[in-house]
Order: C-alpha cells, then structure tokens, then sequence
C-alpha cells in the first residue's frame, strides 16, 4: 500500500509518533510518504491508498495545520480509508471526566472540519519540558501536579504506549486494498 502520515505538532511529540508509523508501515513492506502539515500546499490524496492524520491536543483544540487540511481535503479524505492519531495527555490516564473532553473534543474537530475520521486512535503524548518556554513549564507543572505525576524540570516524561500505537496500525493498514491510481489502469 502507498500510505500518507500527515501531521501536526506543538512541541515534537507527534512528529515522534508520526515516524515511528512511518517506520512501522515501511517495515511492513509499505510505502509511505511522511509530511507535515505545514508543508502540505497543493498534495493530491488520490495518490494513495490510505492515510494516517495525527496532530495533538492543546487547550482543547488541535494544531491549525490539521484543522485547516482536514477541511480543504475533507471530500477526498471520506472517500478513502483514514485513521486519526489524536494525540493528548488526556489519553495517558483514565479518568472518566478527561475522557469525556477528549470525546468533546473530536467532536468539534469533526463539526469544525466536516470529516469524520475512518478510525481513531486515542494517543497519550508526553510531557516536553525541553520545548517549553518559562510560562507553558510552569502551567504544565502545575496540571502535572493536579494529575498526581512526578517532573523533574526540564525533563521529558513520555506516556505514549507504543505497542497500543503498533497493534492500531497494523489493525487499520489490514483494512486497506489498493485503490485503482487515475492512468494506472491495467493493459490488459
Ligand atoms: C500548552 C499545552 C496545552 C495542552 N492542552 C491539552 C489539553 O487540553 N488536553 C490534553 O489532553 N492534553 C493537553 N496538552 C498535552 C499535549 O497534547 C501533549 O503534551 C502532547 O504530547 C503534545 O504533542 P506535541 O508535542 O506533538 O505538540 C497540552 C500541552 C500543552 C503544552
């Protein structure tokens, strides 16, 4: 399969998830072409067979990059098999009420968008205390605090479940059949 991993992140977790899916599709024996949606101008999704859109939470919203592509491509994306990496620390937990506002939250990405993801998965992100400014490390100390999690400033603290992310991806690339590519059609 020729599979898109478009994504979007803040503060470099996302584009860790994203080519760690890349690495898995490849290994797989798939293509894959890996963007970031900043550079997304003028990318024709009939080209693939698939695709994997990631962008991660922040103050309830995801990255304007994603919100944007997934509105300009969203008749191109509902024809063909998608799946949604949402990353976020809500993820990372269980509690009932942060779930609630995860589901909230693809709620009004789709409404904001009008594409509705094939598949979603729900990814826990990571602390990134090397990438935040003064502000954001004392606001994430603080939600870390609220959360009962231990920092250690300026150190990272990763919750991505990597296995999770393996067992969602190669569940959906399972899905997939080649779509026939405009000029590609058989000679007979
Ligand atoms: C300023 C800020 C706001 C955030 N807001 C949310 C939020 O509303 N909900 C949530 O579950 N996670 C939130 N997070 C956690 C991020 O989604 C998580 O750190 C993720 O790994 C960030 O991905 P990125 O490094 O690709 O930007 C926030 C993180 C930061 C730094």
């Amino acid at each position: 399969m020729y599979v898109l991993i478009a994504y979007a992140t803040t503060d470099g977790q996302t584009r860790k998830i994203a080519r760690f899916a890349a690495d898995r599709l490849l290994s797989s024996g798939h293509a894959v072409e890996l963007l970031n949606l900043e550079d997304a101008g003028g990318l024709d999704l009939a080209r693939f067979d698939g695709a994997v859109l990631a962008g991660s939470l922040h103050a309830g919203g995801y990255q304007t990059a994603l919100i944007r592509f997934a509105r300009d491509q969203a008749a191109a994306l509902a024809l063909m098999p998608t799946l949604f990496l949402a990353v976020s620390l809500s993820a990372a937990g269980q509690d009932a009420e942060d779930w609630a506002g995860l589901r909230q939250c693809l709620a009004d990405f789709e409404a904001e968008t009008n594409w509705t993801p094939g598949r979603v998965e729900h990814v826990a992100g990571a602390f990134r205390f090397s990438e935040y400014d003064f502000f954001r490390s004392w606001a994430m100390r603080r939600i870390a605090e609220q959360k009962g999690e231990t920092v250690e400033p300026g150190k990272d603290k990763e919750y991505t479940d990597w296995a999770a992310l393996i067992l969602a991806l190669d569940g959906w690339i399972a899905t997939l059949s080649p779509r026939l590519k405009a000029g590609a059609a058989s000679a007979g």
